[in-house]
């Protein structure tokens, strides 16, 4: 069940592979109660409870793809959250491969290797002062995913994988656009080979062509990597 409002969108050819694909992510009646400060005038502050996510159930299973739609606000950043592990629900359980997300994350970086994320603000989420090359290669460097003298051509080829030329690898983020930015952080998020992508509105706010060309590329990537 999913918060009013937001609806879950399973890809339908996946639903029928059957219940013997394998579980990644498992969410079990999963409650999220944020406290705000609510101001009543002048100077008058009192404390409110928010039930962003109330009694959440999904499943996703190897090479399924899920869309959450939903109004903003309606929970489904705060999901995405609970479901990596950044955000301790208040109630209920995230699994990934049947073991609480909490106890893989801090278990070491198979898990951050393994699960990657395109942050809802990809700009914000990739550090400016680091060239489009820097910002692919260093994922590559931390998980040792390939050698040094390999760092270039894996760079340019993860580059190609995202449709972006080579050359956009000495430009520093302020230099692309909206579009090519997530490109970027797609090529980032796919630079350690994870068996799971995690997009925040990957798509949101680009004109229409840009968003089919990025989805196709999703779309792509799980028919050939599962
Ligand atoms: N850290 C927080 N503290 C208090 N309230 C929060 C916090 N994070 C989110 N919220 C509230 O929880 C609700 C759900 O927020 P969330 O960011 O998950 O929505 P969303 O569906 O991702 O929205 P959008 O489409 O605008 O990105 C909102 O009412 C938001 O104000
Ligand atoms: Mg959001």
């Amino acid at each position: 069940m999913l918060e009013p409002g937001m609806n879950a969108m399973i890809d339908p050819a996946k639903e029928k592979a059957g219940a013997d694909s394998q579980t990644i992510f498992e969410l079990l009646d999963v409650e999220k109660v944020y406290e705000v400060t609510k101001s009543e005038g002048f100077l008058k502050r009192s404390k409110r409870k928010l039930a962003a996510l109330d009694g959440v159930r999904l499943r996703i299973d190897q090479g399924a793809s899920m869309a959450l739609v939903g109004e903003s606000g309606s929970g489904k950043s705060t999901l995405l959250r609970v479901l990596l592990g950044l955000t301790e629900p208040t109630q209920g359980l995230a699994l990934y491969r049947g073991r609480s997300v909490n106890q893989m994350r801090e278990a070491g970086p198979d898990f951050a290797r393994d699960v990657a994320m395109v942050y809802q603000d990809a700009r914000g989420s990739l550090n400016p002062r680091m060239t489009v090359g820097q910002l692919i290669a260093e994922p590559l460097r931390h998980f040792g995913i390939c050698p040094e003298s390999d760092i270039a051509e894996q760079t340019r080829s993860l580059l190609a994988r995202v449709g972006l030329a080579a050359d956009v690898a000495g430009r520093y983020p302020a230099a692309m656009s909206g579009g090519q930015i997530r490109r970027v952080a797609i090529a980032r998020a796919l630079a350690s080979n994870p068996t799971v992508l995690v997009a925040d509105e990957a798509v949101s706010g680009l004109d229409v062509s840009t968003q089919a060309q990025l989805l196709n590329l999703l779309r792509k990537y799980r028919r050939k990597w599962g």
